[in-house]
């Protein structure tokens, strides 16, 4: 990866000129830059997946956006750019009253948490889902939606101890280190509850212990591999107890859904954020720098997302 200069044309009729506002560095970038992810770019490509910009020009007869317009970058066309034309139809407005943080982020990780909990099992009141990478942002979404919904969610993490207070604060009912103890604090917390659904998005031995705290009939969801190992089970718990095991991607959701339920999806993922979803951010850099960026975000331990700037972040 390197950051270039590429030539970049007027805006024509039925395209607009868009700046950067902020974009996120996620995940699935690494596995779309490393030829992993499950669609790729024609090389060479500008990289980046996930942001928001603003309109800073229009061509000949465009009204359908204006000047200072917030929209989604395109996503095919790589986001981690400081401008780009784009056609007026590839893009989507978003609401200015959210945070430039916000809005980077409102397309892919809590819309998966919304999803994940509404669309395998019917869950109610008391119900209780387990998850792992509870800190991640999908996790972080998870709980708070989940508390929402009055569903108690029990996050494992790598560091439970440091993580708890935090985690506790933003919705989750119970953190706990993800290891081998964790199906048995599991079982001793949840009462008269039942463990219904389990959330994966890391794969190898964590995504057992998911299965190992669920009660029969449950379903677990994997939607990530952070550890790159394959997702295991426990034959006796997925005989036994009749568990299901299935997968989900946001991209296909998006590609199937009217426009009328991705409207109503994406008004209930800026609910999330206007009532205080906390998606902690670990540095904003320029997007110039967004090599930097890129390790920055694939080290251990940061304490939230890598965001990236552009010309039109606020001042
Ligand atoms: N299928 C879909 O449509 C979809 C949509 C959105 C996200 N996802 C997936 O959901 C997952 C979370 O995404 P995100 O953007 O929310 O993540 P994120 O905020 O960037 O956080 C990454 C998480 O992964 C954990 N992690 C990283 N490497 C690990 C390892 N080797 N072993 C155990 N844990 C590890 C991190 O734990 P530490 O903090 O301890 O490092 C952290 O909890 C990713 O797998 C992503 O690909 C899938």
């Amino acid at each position: 990866m390197e950051w270039k200069e590429i030539p970049l044309a007027r805006p024509g009729p039925g395209q607009a000129l868009v700046a950067l506002e902020c974009a996120a560095v996620h995940p699935s970038d690494f596995g779309m830059i490393s030829g992993t992810y499950g669609k790729k770019r024609e090389l060479p490509a500008v990289a980046g997946r996930e942001g928001v910009g603003r309109v800073e020009a229009v061509g000949p007869g465009v009204i359908a956006v204006a000047v200072g317009d917030r929209v989604r970058m395109p996503e095919p066309e790589g986001v981690w750019r400081e401008r780009g034309v784009f056609a007026v139809e590839a893009l989507y407005r978003m609401p200015s009253d959210l945070t430039p943080e916000a809005a980077a982020q409102c397309l892919v990780n809590p819309p998966t948490a919304v999803r994940v909990l509404n669309d395998f099992v019917a869950l109610k009141p008391g119900d209780i889902v387990v998850q792992n990478a509870g800190n991640s942002a999908v996790g972080r979404s998870a709980a708070f939606y989940g508390k929402q919904l009055g569903v108690k969610v029990v996050s494992l993490v790598r560091n439970a101890d440091r993580l708890r207070a935090e985690l506790l604060a933003g919705g989750a009912a119970l953190v706990l280190d993800d290891n081998d103890d964790a199906p048995a604090a599991i079982a001793a917390f949840k009462g008269a509850g039942k463990v219904r659904l389990g959330l994966n998005s890391i794969g190898g031995a964590s995504v057992m212990r998911l299965i190992k705290a669920c009660d029969a009939n449950a379903t677990v969801v994997t939607f990530g591999g952070m550890v790159g190992d394959a997702v295991r089970f426990p034959t006796r718990e997925l005989i036994f107890n009749n568990l299901t095991l299935k997968g989900y991607w946001m991209d296909k959701w998006g590609r199937d859904a009217s426009s009328e339920a991705l409207a109503a999806h994406f008004e209930s993922v800026y609910a999330l954020f206007r009532a205080g979803l906390p998606l902690p951010t670990d540095a904003i850099l320029p997007v110039s720098e967004v090599v930097s960026a890129v390790a920055r975000s694939r080290a251990s331990g940061r304490a939230g997302k890598v965001l990236l700037r552009g010309p039109a972040w606020p001042v």
